[in-house]
C-alpha cells in the first residue's frame, strides 16, 4: 500500500496522521512545500520518500505530482489540510485512484455550494445570499432579514466574520472591510455552537466526536480577554441535548456524497432546541481537538484515521471515559510574558486530569492572538465526570493568567 500523503508536518496534527499511515502498513510518500531537511526527524523516519513541491499552488503542483505519482504507483493520495485537499482529489481523479472526486471535495470546500446542496436535501442551513457589491449586502440583509453575518470569500478565519444587526451597523462593517469583492451574507444563528467531527467509511460514521465551543469562535476572535475553550464529550451518545446535532451531522455526510475520511462539522443549537448547520470539511479538525478525542477515549485516532484511508476498515474501540477540556491563553498586556498565576491551583485542582499545559515561556514575546487559535499557550485537562471538567475548564478560564510588559 503506497501511499501520496499532502503535507506531513504542518499543521502540527499532520505529524500524527503521518506515523498512523506508517504503523498500518502503509509506504508514505510525503509531498510538502519545505526542503525534506526542514522535517522533524520523527516525521522523516516514517518516510519512505518525500517530494518537494509547491502543494498550495494547485496548477504547478498538478504538473509536478502527476508523473511523479505515476511512477511511485501509489495505492492512496490523501490529505488532511484544507488548503490542499482540492489538489489530492484532483491527483485522485486525474490519476483513477480510489477516494473522493473533486465534485464532492468542493462541497466541503466552497461553504456556498455546501449549503446549496444542503438546503436542496432539505436540511437546515442559515439562510445566506453571495454578495458582490455594498448595495447587494443591503438588499440581502433586508431579505435575510436582521441580525445577519457577513464572511468575505477571501476573508481568513472568522477573524473576518462579523455580526450585522442593521442598516447602520452594515454601513460600519462595509467601511471597515474597504472595497467588497465578494462576501457571503447569513442569517446570524442565535445559540450554542458544536462541532460534529467524524472518521468515515465509504460515507458511513464509524467513529463520531462532539465537542462544544466556550463561547462561539466569533465571540472568540473579536475580543481578546476571552481566553476561548472547547469541550469534547466522552460520549456523545450519553447527552440527550447534543443527539439533534448528530442526527444532522449523519444526514449532511450522505446529503454530500461523504467517502472515506475525517469529517470536521460546525452547528449550532437555538435556545429554542432548533439544531442548524454552520459548515462543514472533510479534514480533521484542528484546536487540538484530535488530542483531545484520544485522551476522551485512550485510543489513537491517528492511526485509525490511517487504517480507515488505507484499509477501509477501523479496529480502534474507544472507552469514552473522560470529558476533555482544552483552553487557549492569551497574555494581558504587551511585550513580554512577565508572570503566570493561577498554574499551581489548577495543577492542584485537576491531579493527572492536567494533561498538558504550554504556555508561552517567561521572557519570550507574546504570540499574536489574531493569528493563531493557541495564542499564549494552552491547557488540556480531563475528568470523567462533565460538571468536574467543566469546573476545571473555567479555572483554567478565569483563575489562570499570563501577564507581559
Ligand atoms: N450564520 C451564523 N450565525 C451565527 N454565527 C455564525 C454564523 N456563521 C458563522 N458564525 C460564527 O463565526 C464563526 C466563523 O464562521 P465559519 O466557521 O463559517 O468561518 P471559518 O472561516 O471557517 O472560521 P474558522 O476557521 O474559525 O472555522 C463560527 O464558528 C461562528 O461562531
Ligand atoms: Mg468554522
Amino acid at each position: 500500500m503506497k501511499v501520496l500523503f499532502l503535507s506531513p508536518h504542518y499543521p502540527e496534527e499532520m505529524q500524527g496522521f503521518t506515523r498512523g499511515l506508517a504503523e498500518v502498513g502503509a509506504e508514505v510518500y510525503a509531498v510538502g512545500d519545505v526542503p525534506e531537511g526542514q522535517l522533524p526527524a520523527h516525521v522523516r523516519r516514517h518516510l519512505s520518500g518525500y517530494i518537494q513541491a509547491p502543494i498550495l499552488e494547485e496548477g504547478r503542483a498538478l504538473a509536478d505530482l502527476l508523473p511523479i505519482a505515476e511512477r511511485l504507483g501509489v495505492d492512496r493520495i490523501e490529505c488532511l489540510w484544507e488548503p490542499c485537499v482540492l489538489l489530492a482529489a484532483s491527483l485522485r481523479e486525474r490519476l483513477g485512484i480510489p477516494g473522493m472526486s473533486r465534485d464532492t471535495v468542493m462541497g466541503f470546500r466552497d461553504k456556498t455550494l455546501m449549503k446549496q446542496r444542503l438546503r436542496a436535501a432539505g436540511l437546515r442551513v442559515p439562510r445566506f445570499a453571495r454578495v458582490e457589491s455594498a448595495s447587494e449586502c443591503f438588499e440581502a440583509a433586508e431579505a435575510i432579514g436582521y441580525p445577519v453575518v457577513i464572511k468575505p470569500i477571501s476573508g481568513a478565519g472568522s477573524a473576518d466574520t462579523y455580526r450585522i444587526d442593521s442598516a447602520r451597523g452594515m454601513e460600519k462593517v462595509l467601511r471597515h472591510l474597504g472595497h467588497l469583492d465578494e462576501a457571503n451574507l447569513e442569517e446570524f444563528i442565535e445559540g450554542d455552537e458544536f462541532t460534529y467531527d467524524t472518521v468515515s467509511i465509504d460515507g458511513e460514521p464509524r467513529y463520531e466526536s462532539v465537542s462544544r465551543y466556550y463561547p462561539k469562535p466569533m465571540e472568540g476572535r473579536h475580543n481578546e480577554w476571552i481566553s476561548p475553550a472547547q469541550l469534547t464529550y466522552a460520549d456523545p451518545y450519553a447527552q440527550p441535548e447534543i443527539a439533534g446535532g448528530i442526527a444532522l451531522g449523519r444526514q449532511v455526510l450522505k446529503a454530500l456524497g461523504m467517502g472515506t475520511g475525517f469529517t470536521h462539522m460546525e452547528w449550532f443549537r437555538k435556545p429554542d432546541g432548533e439544531v442548524v448547520f454552520g459548515e462543514i470539511a472533510a479534514r480533521a479538525p484542528g484546536g487540538k481537538l484530535v488530542d483531545a478525542m484520544n485522551y476522551a477515549s485512550d485510543f489513537d485516532i491517528f492511526r485509525e484515521w490511517a487504517r480507515a484511508a488505507c484499509w477501509r476498515s477501523f479496529e480502534g474501540a474507544p472507552k469514552r471515559r473522560y470529558h476533555v477540556a482544552a483552553v487557549f491563553k492569551r497574555a494581558l498586556g504587551r511585550g513580554r510574558i512577565k508572570g503566570v498565576v493561577g498554574l499551581d491551583a489548577l495543577r492542584r485542582r485537576c491531579g493527572p486530569g492536567l494533561l498538558a499545559c504550554e504556555l508561552t515561556p517567561l521572557g519570550e514575546p507574546r504570540r499574536d492572538w489574531l493569528n493563531t487559535l493557541i495564542g499564549d499557550g494552552y491547557v488540556m485537562l480531563r475528568h470523567p465526570d462533565l460538571g468536574e471538567a467543566l469546573a476545571m475548564m473555567w479555572q483554567a478560564v478565569t483563575d489562570l493568567k499570563l501577564y507581559a510588559g
